[in-house]
């Protein structure tokens, strides 16, 4: 076990333990089908094909002018959205009779920027959702999603440095969620889907809100409701792309702290475990952290 030693002015020195993140290799109990992984991964690519759809449809050339988004933003978007239709004509081919049809949708955005900073988000929860599904999937379909994966990092990449003008990853690594993180962060954009859709074998984890624009290496409070007995000892898992594994450091009077070297797009999950969050420990998140830098490496907030 690593273990980090940070030290904070509100909480003395704070012992930051890093643990194996939602087990690398595979989650632990029976592994779904893949025709379950499949339809997972179809209900992801169908949200964010409607998510581009629905955005092109609604902004013209002239508003993504207007709203200051660069030369050819919105072009790039009409490719990103032809390229996430042909991952849901693939993932629909494979699937055949049976596979998860699109759900109808909200999106939370009322301009052209605010579209382009949450496509940034749905790519990378893309990423954490392939990079954590793959293991689990038969051989056969592993090039298939490392190939997807790997098209959807790009995309990540494209739209958070060109198009948002801020650093396109965040470290070495992307963070693998489990397929009930990743749509724990899909569902609050999902209204309804099809009674013929197959169910997921998923569960949708209570919230976990942060205060906005947290720093890097500040304890702020976090917001979550539990039904445990209160004096339960909690810990926050932050993944936070620098290691495969998860800083964990404890919940004290509802304040957290969070990790100081983060990049990126960072999770944060409540868990009942010292040892990180797997879905079996987890009591409210993941949570999505931005801590964006400039293409200068100057932290957005400074
Ligand atoms: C996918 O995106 C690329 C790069 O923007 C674009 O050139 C290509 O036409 C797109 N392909 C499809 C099938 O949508």
């Amino acid at each position: 076990m690593k273990s980090v030693v940070i030290a904070t002015a509100a909480l003395g020195v704070l012992a930051v333990h890093a643990h194996p993140a939602l087990d690398v290799r595979a989650p632990p109990g029976p592994s779904p089908s893949d025709r379950t992984i499949l339809n997972f991964a179809l209900t992801l690519e169908h949200l964010e094909n409607a998510f581009y759809k629905w955005g092109l449809q609604r902004w013209s050339q002239s508003d993504f002018d207007r709203a200051g988004l660069p030369e050819g933003a919105r072009q790039q978007f009409i490719e990103i959205g032809e390229n996430e239709s042909a991952h849901v004509d693939f993932l629909t081919g494979l699937l055949g009779p049976g596979a998860t049809r699109a759900c109808t949708y909200k999106f939370p955005v009322n301009d052209p920027k605010a579209f382009a900073m949450l496509s940034q988000v749905f790519e990378n929860v893309g990423v954490g959702a392939y990079t954590g599904a793959t293991s689990m999937l038969s051989k056969q379909y592993i090039t298939g999603s490392a190939s997807i994966l790997g098209t959807e990092g790009r995309q990540a990449a494209l739209i958070a440095a060109y198009i948002n003008g801020v650093e396109g990853w965040g470290g070495p690594w992307n963070s693998p969620l489990t397929m009930s993180q990743a749509y724990t962060l899909a569902s609050p954009f999902i209204v309804r889907c099809p009674s013929t859709n197959p169910r997921l074998p998923v569960q949708v984890f209570p919230s976990l809100i942060f205060p906005p624009n947290p720093s890097p290496g500040s304890t702020v409070p976090v917001k979550f409701k539990t039904r445990l007995p209160p004096g339960t000892k909690l810990w926050a898992a932050f993944l936070t792309g620098n290691s495969l594994e998860q800083e964990v450091v404890p919940v004290r009077g509802g304040r957290v702290t969070i990790p100081k070297d983060v990049k990126g797009q960072v999770y944060a999950i409540i868990t009942t475990s010292e040892e990180g969050a797997t879905d079996r420990t987890t009591v409210a998140g993941p949570a999505i952290l931005q801590f964006e830098f400039t293409l200068e490496g100057k932290f957005m907030d400074d």
